[in-house]
């Protein structure tokens, strides 16, 4: 009798955690009419963004940016990529129409963490002084003239003001990164002050995020870009407006007639986003509480943590991994992204990899087939999520820019360049949010192509520097 009652008790258990899960999952549901619901919130946030300063979470930045490649810059440029966990130096041999990208080199640092909450001086100065080392391995006789000095596109993928198309200032930190003294500074002031410190004569002509240094990177191979999404440690977008369509703008209407605006989608918010008490409780917790919603729900920084979080409440409400709740498990963040996704893609018969990650992450080396099986689920639900919100998002663009419907014969092609962590690596998210574009979009996703652009970010930075060097092409000969 004893038996059998322990049996019924862990029983009960199993459902207890089984419902947890599945009431995580209802409230997760993104039905295509929800879905569709989502992207005619954006399309109006994109109206409202527009139309006057602080007229909507979504803030539409004006980038300066009027003209995108055309193939025919050349020359030799620096670019500096900084918005995750790394960042990069790149330079890049600019050929023209002809030649291209002749030849392209580039670094990779790891940003130390303490740097990220740290003062901007020091988080600058990190940066300059990994830039001189990497311009002295500069060959001799790249570099044609002595006394030209060297230009550089800035990458700086946080919300930045715009004052130029080479200066603007820190509206707020995101991603994990925050310093209080570089917010409401010029980001350029402060990254040529470090320059300056560490004796590395350069100056930054073109200021861009990285979605528009996608978009430029984008389009410099392909003139059908209109729009650009990274799915990384963040998430955002960028796309092509036509000027006068941005009453907020009341500087001279370019002669392209266009504009690239950022739109910063991560802190896009609407009460048809299906939220859950798990995100509730990771952006009360977080260090931008409020803000940067869409992105919480979306992209790599969060989603392991979420299911971290439903591990935890099926843990302790459920006793789902035992009498006692794992330690680890108790540790915000340890559960990150690439983990869940190794997890997620697990094809073995018995799991065997979301057995080791348990084991190696969170030191649970009793799991059962049956709570491995739970797990996968549990990661599909939140993968899933984020990735057709994504789709609703672009579907959104595509509304404002009228490319979500095949006028008259018409077959006008739109690409978007994706780029980023979660894109690139997850393939079941990127699956999943481009089934869910055709699912949305029906026939007009004939004529919607998803791009992948390879670090884009960077050359797309250096191309923008290129069109907007301080010397004119007479003086490169
Ligand atoms: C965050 C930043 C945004 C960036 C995105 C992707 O949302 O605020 O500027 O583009 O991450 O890196």
């Amino acid at each position: 009798a004893l038996v059998v009652r322990h049996r019924m008790k862990s029983s009960g258990k199993w459902a207890q955690a089984l419902s947890i899960l599945r009431e995580f999952e209802e409230k997760c549901g993104t039905p295509i009419s929800k879905l569709k619901q989502v992207a005619d919130a954006m399309t109006v946030e994109m109206h409202a963004g527009l139309a006057s300063e602080g007229g909507s979470k979504l803030k539409m930045i004006i980038s300066y940016v009027d003209n995108l490649p055309t193939g025919d810059e050349k020359g030799l440029f620096y670019a500096l990529d900084l918005g995750g966990t790394n960042f990069r130096v790149l330079r890049v041999h600019l050929g023209g129409k002809e030649h291209r990208v002749v030849k392209q080199e580039f670094e990779e640092v790891s940003i130390p963490p303490h740097l990220m909450t740290g003062s901007s001086d020091a988080l600058f100065d990190f940066i300059a002084s990994a830039l001189a080392k990497f311009v002295a391995t500069e060959s001799d006789g790249l570099h044609f003239s002595p006394d030209r000095q060297r230009e550089l596109g800035f990458t700086f993928s946080f919300p930045v003001r715009q004052t130029s198309i080479s200066s603007g200032t820190l509206i707020k930190w995101t991603k994990g990164f925050s310093i209080d003294d570089t917010v409401g500074q010029d980001v350029v002031g402060e990254l040529t002050k470090a320059m300056e410190r560490v004796g590395l004569d350069m100056r930054v002509t073109a200021l861009v995020n990285d979605t528009i240094g996608t978009l430029a990177g984008g389009r410099y191979h392909n003139p059908d870009v209109v729009a650009a999404v990274i799915l990384g440690t963040g998430t955002n977008a960028a796309y092509v407006e036509r000027a006068h369509a941005i009453p907020k703008w009341h500087g001279l209407l370019p002669k392209s007639g266009d504009m690239v605006i950022n739109m910063e989608w991560g802190n896009f918010r609407s009460s048809h986003l299906p939220l859950t008490e798990y995100d509730e409780a990771l952006d009360a917790e977080s260090l931008n509480p409020g803000e940067q919603i869409f992105e919480k729900i979306i992209s790599g920084m969060y989603l392991g943590e979420i299911v971290r979080r439903v591990l935890c409440k099926m843990a302790e409400e459920a006793a789902f991994f035992g009498d006692t709740v794992p330690a680890k498990l108790k540790i915000p963040f340890i559960l990150r992204t690439p983990h869940m996704s190794a997890m997620h893609h697990d094809t073995s018969p018995d799991l065997k990899i979301v057995a080791t990650k348990l084991k190696d992450i969170l030191e649970i080396s009793n799991s059962s087939l049956r709570m491995r099986k739970v797990i996968v689920e549990l990661c599909d639900i939140v993968a899933s999520r984020g990735a057709r919100l994504s789709a609703a998002g672009i579907v959104g663009i595509l509304k404002k820019t009228g490319r979500d419907a095949v006028k008259d014969g018409e077959k006008q092609k739109s690409v978007v360049s994706l780029d980023g962590g979660l894109y690139e690596h997850y393939t079941k998210f990127r699956t999943c949010m481009e089934d869910t574009l055709v699912e949305m979009l029906g026939d007009v996703s004939n004529n919607i192509v998803i791009e992948h652009s390879n670090d884009g970010s960077g050359i797309g930075a250096a191309l923008l520097a290129a069109s907007h060097s301080q010397y004119t092409e007479a003086d490169e000969s």
